[in-house]
Formats: structure tokens, sequence, C-alpha cells
């Protein structure tokens, strides 16, 4: 029997201790973890910060907002991400902050969900250059990414639904 063809994706990312990161990073995470104590999670009780650079320097934050009908609450950093889009049209985003301060979450384990990836793609392919991720669980070591596409192994996409008029 023939052997299948292998399709293979790999993914590293970088892990800091939070004192060895170069002051803007630190500055993002910060702004991530003020954006956190914002959330509104009473169903979860899981807060999540989003912090977005952009280009000219500034800050665009967002929380984890949830609903009393579940599936109409957003994520931390997708809540950031739209904001900055929604406010900044245009402008480059260099990197993404996402925090959580919560008990339960786990270093290892937290990673933007597959819709967030999906979200966080999408701008990153708009602008063309890649948009780096970092994140963090309450004061414990960071992980970075260097792009989006780097967490978002066989991603999907399709000719002529890339917006490229816009
Ligand atoms: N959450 C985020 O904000 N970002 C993620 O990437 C994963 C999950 C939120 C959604 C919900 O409010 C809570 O965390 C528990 O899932």
């Amino acid at each position: 029997m023939d052997a299948p063809r292998k399709r293979e994706w790999l993914s590293t990312l970088d892990v800091w201790r939070p004192e060895m990161l170069e002051p803007g990073d630190q500055e993002l995470l910060r702004e991530a973890h003020e954006a956190a104590s914002k959330a509104y999670a009473p169903y979860s009780n899981f807060r999540v910060g989003g912090a977005v650079r952009l280009e000219d320097g500034t800050v665009v934050r967002g929380s984890n907002q949830e609903n009393m009908a579940y599936p109409s609450g957003m994520c931390g950093e997708r809540v950031a991400v739209f904001a900055a889009g929604a406010q900044h049209p245009g402008k480059r985003m260099m990197a993404v902050a996402i925090v959580s301060p919560s008990e339960n979450a786990i270093a290892e384990a937290f990673m933007p969900c597959g819709g967030c990836r999906q979200a966080l793609l999408e701008a990153e392919r708009r602008q063309g250059e890649p948009i780096r991720v970092l994140l963090q669980v309450r004061g414990e070591d960071v992980s970075i990414s260097p792009s989006v596409s780097n967490l978002m192994p066989f991603a999907f996409d399709a000719e002529g639904l890339g917006g490229q008029s816009d």
C-alpha cells in the first residue's frame, strides 16, 4: 500500500521571563492586564484582556464581555482587535498582548480560541505584515508568537474571498 503524502506544520513559540522583555512589550502586557480588570465575566469567572499596539503607538484595549445568552458574549482579544479595526481603520497592528489574571488559567494552555485566531489572522492578512502575539497568565512566563499565522495551522483561505477590495 502506498504511504500517504504528509502535510506538516511547524509552530514554535518563544517563552520569556517577563522581566527579560523589552519595555514596550512589558507595557503592552500591563495594558492587557488593565483591560482584563474591566472584563465582564460573571458566568465563567475567567477574565481575559487584550491590548493591540498600532503602528503609531496607540494602544487599543478590549476584554471579554459575557452575556446571559452565552453565545452572545465575546472574547477579550476579539473585542480589542475589532475595536482597533473600527476606531483606527487602515492602521497596522504591530502586536497584541492577550492575558488572563484568573486563578484557573493555565499558562501552557492559555491560547486564543479558534474563532479569535481566525479573526486575528484576517487582520494580519489584510495588512500583509505579521502581528506578534504575546500570551501571559497572571505574572508568569510570556509565550510569544512571531505572527498569528504561526498559531493557525492549515488556515482557511479561498480565492476571491480574501476581501482584496477593502
Ligand atoms: N475567552 C477569551 O476571552 N478569549 C479566548 O481566547 C478564550 C476564551 C473568554 C470567553 C469567555 O468569556 C471566557 O473566556 C471563558 O471561556
